[in-house]
């Protein structure tokens, strides 16, 4: 089967190769240049574990290749599937644009009986706008499908490997018959819906696990009033099958490319039916908006005036094992500690530069490139992110004055940190004094 992938980033990069992997003959298709030539050379342009191998094999078997044309792209392709970015607009709902914009380019050398897949994050209705775009360029008979990806960053490879389902949002028999068949390989559930019910699954799926989020941070909060500890709470939680002990994540709340950016596009297509006092996704979205500032009041509380304090910030990512700094934690959370007049120094195991001119550029601010230079003669450490090179880290307080070990995603047990001379602070759970 020919499979066409339009945009070559997260997404379309993983979907790619792996359909490679299963013999498919699979071109992706990018606009950006410099990355298509990577991809030829098999440098993948972004750092997740397993893809660059994975897609240099595909290279070297010849099922894969990148290109800018949508001619060569396209032409006799079985499945066109766009997995273009969908960012938000000012009010939360997400820009078609370059889905619009995919459609319009790929309709003039779509053949009969092409599938047309949006593998891209999109909401019902989406459909419905693109199928008048490619009317008006082909009278070809075109299958319309919505296929979304559930893919997480930093394990993007072996989720798209070993799914745990495939929605398959499709309008007719003949298109899933194609899309069932292009996923044969695969040992997962493939479930038939409407593409609206494929197109909302995928929300649903990412506004839950967002809203686990904030419940554990709203949760914590109310642990640290009753002199609680939110892991202890979680723990018991957790023996309740019907609610489970994973994706708990107390901390400064949710980022990323996804997470947030669903939660407002959820938020934003309740708005249109809905009356805001009713609109659940609107709510998570504004309390993990408030998450950062609600744990610097924190970190406030215990160390007093952030001015001239030097504030060591481990973990730029918004999460390990990727260098992915899309409403990461620390762009929200380095500038209110330099607008309280901190020094802020930050590391990261991946990240070469933060994301925020603005940051990298101010005079208080500095990158470094080792745990132990950033956490040197700091009045203050934050264990921003889990990375193993963070938690594995031997911490110790050579120094005799008072520091403060924020552990803000309660990584670290509270008692090693105590004997390593810092005053510990965790997210829900209570103070810990140093015990030296
Ligand atoms: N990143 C994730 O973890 C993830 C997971 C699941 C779903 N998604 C969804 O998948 C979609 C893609 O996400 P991503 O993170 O891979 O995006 P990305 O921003 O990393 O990549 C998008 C790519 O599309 C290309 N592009 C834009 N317009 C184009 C056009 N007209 N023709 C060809 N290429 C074009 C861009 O140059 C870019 O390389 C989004 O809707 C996102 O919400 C992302």
């Amino acid at each position: 089967m020919k499979v066409t992938v339009i945009g070559t980033g997260f997404v379309g990069v993983t979907t790619s190769a792996v359909y490679a992997k299963q013999k498919h003959t699979v071109v992706g298709l990018d606009v950006d240049e410099q990355k298509i030539n990577s991809l030829n050379a098999g440098k993948v342009p972004f750092f997740e574990p397993k893809l660059q191998e994975l897609v240099q094999s595909g290279l070297k078997s010849k099922k894969l290749s990148f290109t800018t044309s949508y001619q060569e792209a396209v032409t006799d392709s079985d499945v066109v599937m766009i997995a273009v970015g969908t960012p938000s607009r000012p009010d939360g709902s997400i820009n078609l644009d370059y889905v619009k914009e995919s459609a319009k380019q790929a309709a003039p050398y779509l053949k009969d009986d092409a599938v047309l897949v949006i593998k891209s994050t999109v909401l019902p209705g989406t459909l419905e706008q693109i199928k008048p775009i490619v009317k008006n360029i082909t009278d070809k008979k075109i299958h319309y499908a919505s296929l979304p990806e559930f893919l997480k960053e930093g394990t993007a490879v072996d989720d798209t490997l070993y799914p745990d389902r495939i929605a398959i949002g499709v309008e007719d028999d003949f298109a899933w018959e194609v899309l069932s068949k292009l996923h044969a390989a695969f040992k997962a559930p493939l479930v038939r819906v409407r593409p609206a019910s494929a197109q909302l699954a995928k929300y649903a799926s990412n506004d839950y696990l967002a809203l686990r989020i904030v419940y554990a941070n709203v949760l914590a909060d109310v642990c640290e009033q009753a002199g609680a500890d939110v892991d202890e709470v979680l723990e018991i939680m957790g023996h309740e099958k019907r609610i489970g002990s994973h994706y708990w994540y107390p901390g400064l709340g949710y980022g990323g490319s996804c997470f947030p950016k669903d939660v407002k596009a959820l938020a934003a297509f309740v708005d249109e039916f809905e009356s805001p006092e009713r609109n659940l996704f609107r709510f998570i979205n504004k309390l993990n908006v408030m998450r950062p500032a609600d744990v610097v009041e924190k970190l406030t509380q215990v160390a007093g005036k952030l001015k001239g304090k030097k504030v060591a910030v481990l973990g730029l990512a918004f999460k390990p094992n990727t260098d992915d700094q899309r409403e990461a934690p620390a762009l929200f959370l380095i500038p209110q500690l330099l607008e309280k007049g901190a020094k802020v120094v930050s590391y990261d195991p991946m990240v070469k530069k933060i994301a925020s001119e603005q940051i990298a550029t101010h005079k208080h601010y500095e990158q470094v490139r080792s745990i132990k230079q950033a956490i040197t003669d700091a009045d203050i450490i934050v264990a921003l992110i889990e990375w193993p090179e963070i938690t594995d880290y031997k911490f110790k307080n050579n120094t005799d004055k008072k520091v403060i070990f924020l552990d803000a995603r309660n990584q670290f047990d509270q008692q090693t940190i105590a004997k390593a001379g810092y005053e510990y602070l965790g997210i829900g759970r209570q103070r810990l004094e140093t015990s030296n």
